[in-house]
């Protein structure tokens, strides 16, 4: 059913978390275009349209490859600049009062952009967002993996001169075949160093990677996690140590990790207690970001207002700001849930 209007008008008061999105997700077909033209660089599309029109995807990987083939045009520290402060003002147009970043360094080395492009190019764009819309965010460091353990080390060595300007670290990319063991090392380094830590698990890979991902990488948050059902006694865990969960609805149908957006576990999962929230992912790919997530499920799955607010709070309590900022925004929460 669609959504009525005293729940559109919530989610769109609701001050909200975004604790999954990869910012190279958000690179738009026209700024593809844009920085294209100013680098000269041939793209493999006649057009926008066209970009959008390849934009149909069987599974993750069928993403992944032109995802990344996509990243090939963001060259210097303005690219990253601009890229960022364009997630900001969509951010901020959905009442996003914070969001933690993911990037993913590798895919820019790899190209001969030093990841101080990247990251001061970044936090420029943070600066600004911070300055111009009030919005806060944080920098969570992906390593690809797909790629070897050697490499996830080197890309932490490169970052230590910009620790300071990190959150924390996450793992990305194809999740098939690359368990979270093969990263556990990498994981005991970066929380050594102070490093908060996050991973990719159960978005098409088994249960087991997501309980892997707790007791080998010690993550404090699961992405995605939407498989988490094929195992009763993970459920009931993450219920009971209260493990939240950063779900992304319309990328999960868009990569076809549900059929229907009325057959996703969201809702199941929220009423058995588990702490789920809601994210855009890579809203530039997969149709909407995270205002367009939280209507696309509250009408997909029927979400009371109540539920909608728990959703919010959610993401509030899971985020990584400071004790005093989460109790201020919980009550500006349940402020805006009062009067739905
Ligand atoms: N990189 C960008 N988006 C991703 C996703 N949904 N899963 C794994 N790696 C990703
Ligand atoms: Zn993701």
């Amino acid at each position: 059913m669609p959504i009525d209007a005293a729940r559109e008008r919530l989610i769109q008061r609701l001050p909200k978390v975004e604790l999954h999105l990869h910012i190279e997700g958000t690179l738009e077909p026209e700024m593809m275009f844009s920085l294209a033209a100013k680098h000269g660089i041939k793209l493999p599309y006649a057009s926008v349209e066209a970009v959008r029109a390849a934009y149909a995807f069987h599974d993750l990987q069928s993403f992944l490859d032109l995802y990344y083939a996509g990243c090939d045009v963001l060259r210097d520290r303005r690219d990253f600049y601009a890229l960022a402060m364009a997630y900001f003002t969509r951010a901020h147009a959905d009442n996003v009062v914070h969001a933690e970043l993911f990037f993913d360094p590798q895919t820019h080395t790899v190209r001969g952009v030093p990841i101080d492009t990247v990251i001061l190019g970044l936090r420029d764009a943070m600066d600004d967002a911070h300055r111009r819309y009030g919005i806060t965010s944080d920098l969570i460091l992906c390593f690809l993996r797909h790629l070897p353990e050697a490499d996830a080390f080197a890309t932490l060595d490169a970052a230590l001169p910009y620790l300071q300007e990190l959150a924390g670290v996450g793992l990305d990319s194809g999740e098939r075949g690359n368990p979270p063991a093969k990263f556990q090392r990498v994981y005991a380094k970066a929380r050594s160093l102070g490093l908060r830590a996050v991973a990719h698990a159960g978005e098409e890979g088994p249960a087991a990677y997501i309980t892997d991902a707790l007791d080998l990488l010690h993550v404090e948050r699961i992405d995605h996690g939407v498989r988490c059902d094929e195992d009763p006694a993970l459920v009931a865990r993450l219920v009971r140590e209260q493990i939240p969960l950063t779900v992304c609805p319309l990328s999960n149908l868009k990569l076809c990790v549900v059929k229907d957006l009325r057959e996703h576990n969201f809702a199941t999962l929220l009423r058995r207690g588990v702490v789920v929230t809601i994210n855009s992912d890579d809203p530039a790919y997969f149709g909407g970001y995270v205002g367009e997530n939280y209507r696309a499920t509250a009408e997909a799955l029927d979400l009371t207002a109540a539920e909608l607010v728990t959703c919010a709070e959610n993401a509030a309590r899971a985020s990584f700001l400071p004790a005093q900022a989460k109790t201020a925004l919980l009550s500006k929460i349940r402020a805006v849930g009062a009067h739905a």
